[in-house]
């Protein structure tokens, strides 16, 4: 039911007491219980096909720290390993990819067993939810089509995602087949999620603000609002918050064209435009700096007042501006989380 959840009642256009929050990278290495169950487990892509360490450790920052949210512990990548690319984690580098330079390269991926691998991680998103306290929602998420084709096509992140543009530049219609292929198979993979219980879905597109204009518009605008037009036809109860990191001032055009439900705010966006140039009530998310949440104290406060007073008479999802890093102090956290409900207890005692 919408009622009970906050973060729904917002991506609804409530806006009522304190903002809802929960924080991108939530779960993750700043956690001494995550790095425990990291420790034991072989590999980052082992405890993510694993539902019950995986449903854990999605439920260890609710836990700890009461956010409104739980977001699936899984990656943007899983999605290019289900069509059979290479994919690992190197530890302290983050992921590589046997890249994919070429329509011919195309012909080694397949979309045919893309569900059946991705199971497991149906199975964590059932668990979740089981095990979710009442107040709290459960976003499930993938990657933005143009950020994930860029990692398939680089191999990793880096560089402004040079390898893929130069494709997508010098041949428009092979690497349109490349995000045609992705759009099918993400679109198959949040689906699945929301008929394991997801009920809300975040788009990364983490590196659209490499793009120029033009390409901004044919390589996320276009294929976001395809995908998301898909998922309305299909489950039209289920809000789609869009994140375009770096798009800086195209963000009102992905707002208004892309048919998502709320935007997500990198910590870049003066808040009065973005305030100023959305529509009246339609939702944003955002936009901690996640740096001020490693530096804590009175600056980090400060900061998050300002942001939840600039979205007043607007429906604000509090979160960061990007992922928490692993070393962020889970004090500096708890003391947010402290701040940001505050919030509540002064409205009952007015
Ligand atoms: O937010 C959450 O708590 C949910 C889980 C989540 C992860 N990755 C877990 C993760 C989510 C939503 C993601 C999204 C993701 N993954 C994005 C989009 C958001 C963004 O950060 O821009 C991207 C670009 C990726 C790809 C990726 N995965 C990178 C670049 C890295 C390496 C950087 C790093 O922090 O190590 C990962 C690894 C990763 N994904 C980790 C976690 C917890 C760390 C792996 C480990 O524990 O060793």
């Amino acid at each position: 039911m919408v009622c009970d959840k906050k973060l729904l009642r917002t991506l609804a256009g409530e806006v009522a007491g304190r903002p809802p929050f929960w924080f991108m990278r939530q779960a993750g290495r700043y956690l001494p219980e995550y790095r425990k169950l990291r420790a034991k487990a072989g590999s980052f892509l082992d405890l993510v096909y694993d539902p019950v360490q995986a449903a854990e450790i999605t439920l260890q920052p609710v836990r700890r720290f009461g956010t409104d949210a739980a977001i699936l512990f899984s990656d943007i990548l899983v999605v290019p390993h289900a069509l059979g690319q290479k994919l690992d984690f190197v530890e302290g580098e983050g992921p590589r990819l046997e890249a994919v330079r070429s329509t011919g390269d195309l012909e080694q991926l397949s979309a045919s067993a893309a569900t059946e691998r991705l199971a497991p991680i149906f199975e964590t998103v059932r668990l979740v939810r089981e095990g979710l306290p009442e107040h709290a929602a459960l976003i499930g998420f993938a990657g933005g089509l143009w950020t994930v084709a860029s990692y398939m096509v680089a191999g990793r992140g880096g560089d402004e995602q040079r390898a893929a543009k130069l494709w997508a530049y010098r041949d428009p219609e092979g690497f349109g087949r490349l995000m045609t292929l992705l759009e099918d198979a993400t679109l198959d993979y949040l689906l699945a999620q929301v008929a394991a219980g997801a009920e809300v879905l975040q788009i990364f597109d983490s590196w659209a603000g490499s793009l120029p204009e033009p390409w901004f518009e044919s390589l996320v605008i276009t294929p976001t609002r395809s995908l998301v037009a898909r998922l309305r036809a299909a489950a039209p109860q289920i809000p789609v918050i869009g994140f375009p990191r770096g798009g800086g001032a195209l963000l009102e055009r992905y707002a208004a064209q892309t048919g998502v439900h709320a935007v997500s705010l990198d910590s870049s966006i003066p808040l009065s435009r973005a305030h100023r140039e959305l529509p009246a009530g339609f939702p944003v998310q955002g936009n901690l700096d996640p740096a001020l949440v490693v530096a804590g104290g009175r600056v980090m406060c400060e900061e998050a007042e300002r942001i939840c007073s600039s979205f007043e008479g607007r429906p604000h999802i509090f979160n960061l501006g990007h992922g928490f890093t692993p070393d962020t102090p889970p004090e500096h956290v708890a003391r947010l989380c402290e701040l940001l409900r505050g919030a509540d207890k002064q409205e009952e005692r007015a």
